[in-house]
């Protein structure tokens, strides 16, 4: 029998594909990511190709993908179903229409002043708000020591140059992989009142990002927040997923929706290398 030549040259192509994808970024989904694949490579097989990675290794997605699965704030048996499809083909409808209801602090979210401030959210600074020019541009990963929460001790040892304007910090909540488990878990690492003082006494940051629902410790919640969202110059990005990046400086860009009236959104993060 004659093999086709189209076979013999994209089987090996493809786990060359895999076995990169493999070795670079261990992937939380199993194989169905890849890190970089030309999208022809299964378009005849109908099977989307879903990436952490795009641009030959340069753009990382830093954004959870929402599932029923994942964590919500202080439930035990996560998001649950947050998708409805009102209008279905299979139902004789001309296309497929759903529908969503989620809390706006739901996986990777931002928050605004007037989440913890009601005078602020009375004079209506909700996520339309946010500067976009806080919200994009270089950035710092940086790795936390993981045996504590973000203290002023903690935030000092970082030595974080001033000038620096956003950093994601990476915390042992990526290591324990809370983003991935489905109970919400109230001993996450998070900053401190005194930690989140520093920070603002201290340093330039405006942007701070972390790697679990909150920035605040759970023990120290509201004034942490308080102390972040006082002058309202600082943006809050939660939930972001930080696994698989190398740490270091990059472009940050993340766009909330324009929910008027709201304290929080989703929003869609990426790092630019
Ligand atoms: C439309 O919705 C159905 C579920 O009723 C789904 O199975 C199908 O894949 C959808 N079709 C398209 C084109 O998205
Ligand atoms: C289609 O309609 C039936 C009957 O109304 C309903 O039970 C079913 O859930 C619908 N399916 C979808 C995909 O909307
Ligand atoms: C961080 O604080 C939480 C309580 O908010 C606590 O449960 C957890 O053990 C602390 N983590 C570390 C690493 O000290």
């Amino acid at each position: 029998m004659k093999i086709p030549i189209f076979l013999l040259v994209l089987i090996p192509l493809s786990q060359v594909i895999l076995a990169f994808a493999d070795s670079a970024y261990p992937s939380p989904y199993g194989i169905e990511t890849t890190t970089s694949c030309s999208p022809s490579a299964s378009s005849d097989d109908l099977i989307p190709i879903r990436r952490e990675v795009y641009g030959n290794g340069r753009i990382f997605d830093i954004t959870h993908r929402m599932t029923p699965d994942m964590p919500s704030w202080e439930l035990e048996d996560g998001l649950g179903q947050f998708l409805w499809l009102p209008k279905s083909m299979k139902n004789g409808s001309l296309a497929n229409n759903s529908e969503m209801k989620l809390p706006t602090h739901t996986g990777t979210h931002i928050d605004a002043p007037g989440h913890v401030y009601d005078h602020y959210f009375d004079a209506g600074f909700d996520v339309d708000t946010l500067d976009l020019q806080v919200l994009n541009g270089p950035a710092l990963l940086v790795d936390v020591p993981r045996d504590k929460n973000l203290t002023a001790d903690v935030m000092q040892s970082l030595h974080i140059p001033k000038g620096v304007k956003r950093v994601l910090f990476r915390t042992l909540n990526t290591d324990r992989r809370l983003m991935w488990k489905k109970a919400f878990d109230t001993s996450y690492v998070g900053f401190m009142k005194d930690g989140a003082q520093w920070l603002v006494d201290n340093t330039d940051i405006k942007l701070v990002g972390i790697d679990y629902l909150s920035v605040a410790a759970f023990d120290d919640l509201l004034p942490s927040h308080h102390v972040f969202l006082k002058s309202r110059e600082i943006i809050l990005v939660e939930g972001l997923k930080l696994d698989d990046v190398e740490a270091g400086l990059y472009t940050v860009h993340c766009l909330p929706l324009r929910l008027l009236g709201a304290e929080g959104s989703p929003i869609r993060c990426i790092l630019i290398k």
